[in-house]
């Protein structure tokens, strides 16, 4: 008789329904990982979870809604066992300038992007630390290190929630959790397009790439925009073991377009 292998731990995507977070499900399920995926997007989430194939349990939820984040915790961890990853990837995205932009755009983005968040690293950090296992890396911005012209909002959004994820990583290393943020820079999904004159137009790209020094920015010195496997791949990284001596860390993919700094 052949012994039953005790289920590795859940992994938890956050934003899977499109986009980055679809490409990361992706490839944590190429490398072996027990998926579960979330977004406010329960279509996208769908079709996500079909591309995958197999059968991974969907759970739409709006991160702004903080007991609904806290029942679908719960509910994986009763349904499917311990999370023992969490990938982060959900976030809004809206221009502006600090002085005139809308009012209700800095409350989305502060909703979603911090506020929204700090509600998932709460209730998966917690049982997490009960546990004293789990990593955790959530997708921030090289704009939250860098000034950006009409992205005030959306960078400071993104500085906060980096700031978070590392007091949270010094705070949760003495129960071996590693915490860790993983930056991009532009890249190539609808949020990304968004900003393009033509969305379907690929030559949008060329904006992003060229730079702007009239908006004091510079280009993309490795002369390409990311795909986003480019960001799946460092977050399967930082989440694995081999990444077991990192924690705290902001890991810019950008194609050297903040020149780091
Ligand atoms: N694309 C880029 O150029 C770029 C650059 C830097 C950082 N980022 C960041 O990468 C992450 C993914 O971006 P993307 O380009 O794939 O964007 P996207 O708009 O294609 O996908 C974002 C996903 O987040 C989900 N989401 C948004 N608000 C939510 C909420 N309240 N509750 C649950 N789910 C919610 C959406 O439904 C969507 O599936 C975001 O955090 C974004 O800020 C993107």
């Amino acid at each position: 008789m052949t012994e039953t292998q005790p289920l590795p731990p859940v992994t938890l995507v956050v934003g899977a329904a499109q986009g980055i977070g679809r490409a990361t499900a992706e490839t944590l399920a190429r490398a072996g990982h027990r998926l579960v995926l979330a977004d406010r997007n329960s279509e996208g989430l769908r079709k996500t979870a079909t591309l995958i194939g197999g059968s991974v349990p969907t759970y739409p939820v709006d991160i702004r809604d903080h007991d609904a984040v806290a029942y679908v915790v719960d509910s994986i961890e009763s349904e499917h066992g311990p999370i023992g990853h969490l990938a982060h990837v959900a976030g809004v995205f809206t221009t502006g300038s600090v002085l005139d932009s809308d009012p209700d755009d800095w409350q989305r983005m502060f909703d979603v992007n911090v506020t929204g968040l700090l509600s998932v690293l709460r209730s998966v950090g917690r049982n997490m630390r009960e546990r004293r296992s789990g990593s955790i890396v959530v997708v921030g911005s090289n704009s939250a290190g860098v000034p950006r012209m009409g992205m005030g909002a959306y960078g400071s959004s993104k500085a906060a929630a980096t700031m978070i994820v590392r007091v949270l990583g010094l705070e949760l290393a003495q129960y071996g959790i590693r915490a860790n943020i993983v930056a991009p820079g532009s890249t190539d999904t609808a949020m990304q397009r968004s900003l393009w004159q033509d969305p379907d137009d690929d030559t949008g790209a060329r904006g992003a790439i060229e730079g702007d020094l009239s908006q004091f920015k510079v280009g993309i010195p490795l002369g390409r925009i990311a795909e986003p496997v480019d960001i799946a791949d460092a977050i399967e990284f930082l989440l694995s073991d081999r990444a077991r001596h990192i924690t705290m860390q902001s890991l810019y993919v950008d194609g050297g377009a903040t020149l780091r700094a």
